[in-house]
């Protein structure tokens, strides 16, 4: 029986059902790249530090290159009977060139390897996915900038509260957008130091460089302390983090595009490249994937719980609960790139109904806080009162079909003299949209000033 290559102890062939759970190559093959980019800065340093030959370290470099690309041009396929993706590209380097394959795992161990590897996928994503929400909020303020002046009722409760207008609704999201860009980047940066060089958990009487591994592979620094980086996965809980974050927010601009789909509503149209029809009935055009966007998040949020209940209470350092941290961050980063990319687009091509969103600011009396505010002002009424007053104008409007911006001054005068002729034209509802000037507010000179600010931060 052929010896398995890494152990000394274990006599006999593992049983079926222990490849069946142990082995996580079927999934950890995912990390390839990483794990040739990291093996071959290590064999590197170990020749620079005369730690193995020179030939040695040309005929494993060499080996690790003919792998890499045998994997991508599908020659060598990664479903073999290893058990991870260490020991299948160790073993496949070894068959290749001999003993100096053996002389690759000098001055390291599985533990900070899978450190390294997983640590390189997830920072290679913080980037991408940070990259991708540069994109998205891009596609906001150009909407913003077109739609600085299209009204529509801002709600709260999902009741019609103030005319706001809907390049002010689109920059609300850029600064969602925004702060998760943030967060990806603060991640990279943090999390930007490297494991390679700390072996199983207490470094190595080797004399390793491991300020030249972290140069090679574009760290800042080695990590401080071997025993936390190989038994942290702070790096990855936080992608999870930031990613269902993300996702929530894209749940909530997906739940609004299905809203305003509706019939009820009908102030955008998903271009149909993003809708879907019903199987039985004929007229239906579905809004499924601002639907998945939204269902996605559910996932997004099961994968940062799963590792963050897997990593509770495990001793130092590595324990092998831990391989369970992977494939949780395939499917988050997998899942958040995507519904980016399609979010991106599907915002691109929709159309926006100005039309039906203004008629809509005539429902719900939406300028009524403009008649309060300006008794307070004009006439040195207490809040208060001036919000009962406006009350019964409200009750007056509702009483003739009408909303309150269409009552004439007569109908206003008739609830309280104090009310004057410049009332009137203070509740239309772009006005009353325009009135709100307080920075941040939404006036469309202030959005105009946010999508500038914006597109200065994105550099354009
Ligand atoms: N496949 C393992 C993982 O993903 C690699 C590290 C194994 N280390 C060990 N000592 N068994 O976590």
């Amino acid at each position: 029986m052929a010896k398995k290559i890494a152990s000394a102890r274990i006599g006999t062939d593992s049983s079926e059902l222990l490849k069946a759970l142990n082995n996580s190559l079927p999934f950890d093959k995912a990390l390839y790249r990483e794990d040739i980019r990291g093996s071959r800065a290590h064999a590197a340093m170990l020749a620079e530090q005369g730690i193995i030959s020179t030939e040695d370290q040309q005929a494993i470099d060499a080996g690790l290159e003919a792998i890499l690309e045998d994997i991508e041009a599908g020659v060598l396929g990664l479903d073999g009977d290893d058990e991870d993706i260490h020991m299948a590209i160790e073993g496949e380097l070894t068959r290749r060139i001999g003993d100096a394959g053996k002389r690759l795992h000098t001055a390291r161990s599985r533990n900070d390897q899978v450190a390294l590897d997983f640590r390189l996928y997830v920072l290679r994503h913080d980037k991408q996915i940070a990259d991708l929400l540069l994109g998205l909020i891009g596609t906001l303020t150009e909407i913003a900038e077109e739609h600085a002046e299209t009204l529509l009722p801002g709600m709260t409760h999902l009741q019609h509260a103030q005319p706001i207008n809907f390049g002010y609704h689109m920059m609300a999201y850029a600064q969602m957008f925004r702060r998760d860009f943030e967060r990806f980047t603060s991640s990279y940066e943090r999390n930007n130091l490297s494991p390679i060089g700390c072996a199983a958990l207490a470094g190595t009487p080797h004399p390793i460089d491991r300020q030249q591994t972290a140069k090679a592979l574009g760290f800042d620094a080695p990590t401080a302390n071997c025993l936390d980086t190989v038994s942290d996965r702070d790096f990855a809980l936080e992608i999870l983090f930031n990613i269902a974050t993300t996702m929530m927010h894209i749940s909530r601009l997906s739940e609004e595009l299905i809203l305003w789909s509706a019939a009820e509503f009908k102030w955008v149209t998903l271009s149909d490249r993003h809708a879907t029809g019903s199987s039985i009935m004929p007229q239906k055009k579905n809004p499924d994937i601002p639907e998945l966007l939204r269902g996605k998040t559910g996932r997004a949020n099961g994968n940062l719980i799963a590792l963050l209940t897997t990593m509770k209470g495990l001793p130092l350092a590595y324990n092998k609960d831990m391989q369970e941290d992977k494939e949780g961050v395939f499917d988050s980063v997998e899942t958040a790139e995507l519904s980016l990319r399609v979010l991106t687009e599907m915002l691109e091509e929709m159309m926006v109904n100005a039309e039906a969103m203004e008629r809509a600011c005539m429902i719900g009396h939406v300028s009524a806080t403009d008649l309060a505010d300006y008794l307070v002002r004009e006439a040195g009424l207490p809040f208060r009162d001036a919000y009962h007053i406006t009350g019964e104008a409200v009750n007056l409007a509702e009483s003739k079909g009408l909303d309150i911006s269409e009552l004439s001054l007569a109908d206003l005068q008739s609830i309280d003299g104090r009310i004057g002729e410049d009332a009137v034209a203070l509740l239309d509802n772009r006005a009353s949209m325009n009135a709100r000037r307080s920075e941040g507010g939404t006036a469309s000179e202030r959005v105009r000033e946010q999508v500038e600010s914006m597109k200065g931060w994105l550099g354009k």
